[in-house]
């Protein structure tokens, strides 16, 4: 059959998710769900932002680029497959945004837990704006503008983050017990899933051995060692993913962190 050259190009939506919460919950700092998706979306230096906040005010948590959600939408990649298939990736970040004032999490109209929430597959936000970075708050009008689609997504795949690094305050073992109940709740949406190990330029082995039999543990999973720091494997973990939302596609080479960096 001919091809349609008219035809548009498929798109995905990918939810980020990975632990989130209050100090307790993740510790100092956030496991890179932001940077990853930063690095993905807006590679280039001068649009890469080591630091996004979640800890807001409620008049930020209340504007149009959070949206009273506990998700971001971090905009669209045009993604150029080996054969010309190319296809759209609209990039979501599941978190939770803590209050500045109370240090809790912010009433959202979503009352679930983080681990349910963020394995939804259906997202709604009207006229929600695409995130860009954390000084983008409360001055949206002088950022680029975009709104979300539709005020509504469908999300077609899952990257489950997950830091091997030391972590600042938080144990490896506590952020596997979240990454497994999440995982839980992910796997009954059907949905491929993706982990991404982030911050493998401050790798602990032992982390990272005790991910990699957590993934080999689980049917057709697949685990890419990342580091948005240095935007190491951060294409390859997103190809790893259309190639499973579209079988057509060959499979990418998946190379480990160090291999990866080297060829940089
Ligand atoms: P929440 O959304 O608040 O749950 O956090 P998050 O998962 O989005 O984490 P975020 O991306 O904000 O990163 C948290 C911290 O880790 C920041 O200080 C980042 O600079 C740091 N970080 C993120 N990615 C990397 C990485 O690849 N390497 C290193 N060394 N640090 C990183
Ligand atoms: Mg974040």
């Amino acid at each position: 059959m001919a091809k349609n050259k008219d035809a548009r190009p498929p798109i995905f939506a990918v939810s980020v998710v990975g632990l989130s919460g209050t100090e307790k919950d993740k510790g100092n700092c956030g496991v890179g769900k932001s940077c990853l998706c930063n690095r993905y979306v807006r590679p280039d230096a001068d649009n890469y932002y080591s630091e996004h906040t979640s800890v807001l005010s409620t008049i930020d948590f209340g504007g149009r680029v959070v949206n009273n959600d506990h998700f971001l939408y971090w905009g669209d990649v045009s993604h150029r497959g080996d054969e010309g298939l190319d296809c759209k990736i609209q990039v979501i970040e599941q978190t939770e945004f803590i209050d500045d004032q109370t240090f809790l999490p912010h009433r959202s109209t979503n009352l679930q837990p983080y681990t349910k929430r963020a394995a939804a597959t259906k997202l709604q936000s009207a006229e929600k704006l695409m995130y860009i970075c954390t000084d983008q708050l409360g001055l949206e009008q002088d950022f680029d503008q975009k709104q979300m689609p539709d005020g509504k997504l469908n999300i077609d795949g899952f990257m489950l983050c997950v830091d091997v690094s030391k972590g600042c305050n938080r144990k490896f073992d506590d952020q596997m017990k979240f990454v497994n109940s999440l995982y839980s709740q992910m796997v009954k949406s059907k949905k491929p899933i993706v982990v991404a190990a982030t911050k493998c330029d401050e790798c602990v082995d032992q982390n990272l051995r005790d991910l990699q039999a957590f993934v080999t543990s689980k049917k057709n999973l697949i685990l890419i060692e990342t580091s948005a720091r240095y935007n190491v494997n951060i294409d390859l973990c997103f190809n790893a993913l259309i190639q499973q939302l579209d079988k057509t596609r060959g499979k990418p080479k998946t190379v480990s962190y160090l291999e990866a960096f080297k060829v940089q």
